[in-house]
């Protein structure tokens, strides 16, 4: 159920928060799992007197979730290099490496856990896969070349979906880009079709996040908390 499961989120957002000290700068990333490593965050703050030295997000959101619990937050060029980010994910395999994207926050999200020295992902039993799969892969695009580039995809073969919002209209990313959504399932050889991504012009980023993560806090059904790194 949705209980059970936002209680898998909480469990591996509070174990993520263990590893916080005072004096770090510190990345949040965005979605429902990283909801409660904010809470988890606060109360370390309320209760143990933990003081971070910077913190950075991945998106509005998050941003406006710490502000309100009075957190100060800065800008990634504001802080040299973060020394931890915490984020959720929507697929992890057994190497670490991930698919992210599913709130359209990809392209900041890369972007601080690239600029941390280490980065831990909290996710519930249900993304953990062998091979990545069971999620499409979002590429966020340019709106000029948009048209080109979903061509490009359809030729390859990938599927390619233009991400709707509400409305039925196109997302559109914090950035003013679009994103196409591949549904390629699973993904054959995630770092072929992330260097083809990465050299494609046009392209502004992908979900595909490989060698990202070093830490993995899974919260499994049966209650007990494991750690992967
Ligand atoms: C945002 O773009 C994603 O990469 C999120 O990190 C991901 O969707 C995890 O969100 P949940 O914790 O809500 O599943």
């Amino acid at each position: 159920s949705e209980a059970e499961q936002n209680k898998l989120k909480q469990e591996a957002a509070n174990q993520a928060a263990k590893q916080l000290v005072s004096g770090m700068t510190l990345g949040v990333g965005t979605g429902s799992t990283v909801k409660y490593f904010i809470d988890a965050l606060t109360r370390r703050r309320d209760e143990d007197g933990l003081s971070l030295a910077a913190i950075v997000t991945t998106s509005n959101r998050s941003k406006e979730a710490l502000q309100a619990k009075g957190f100060k937050v800065s800008g990634l060029s504001d802080v040299e290099l973060l020394d931890l980010t915490v984020d959720g994910a929507d697929r992890v395999d057994r190497h670490l490496d991930g698919i992210k994207g599913g709130g359209g926050a990809l392209t900041m999200e890369k972007n601080v856990a690239t600029y941390s020295r280490h980065c831990t992902w909290i996710v519930d039993e249900s993304k953990v896969v062998d091979h990545l799969s069971g999620f499409p892969l979002p590429v966020e695009v340019l709106r000029n070349t948009c048209e080109h580039l979903y061509r490009k995809f359809a030729d390859e073969n990938l599927e390619p979906e233009f991400r709707k919002d509400a409305d039925g209209r196109r997302f559109m990313t914090h950035y003013g880009n679009y994103i196409i959504d591949l549904h390629v399932d699973p993904i054959p050889v995630p770092a072929g079709l992330a260097l083809w991504l990465d050299t494609t012009v046009g392209v502004v980023e992908h979900g595909l996040f490989l060698n990202v993560a070093d830490k993995v806090i899974i919260a499994h059904e049966d209650g007990h908390i494991e750690t992967r790194t």
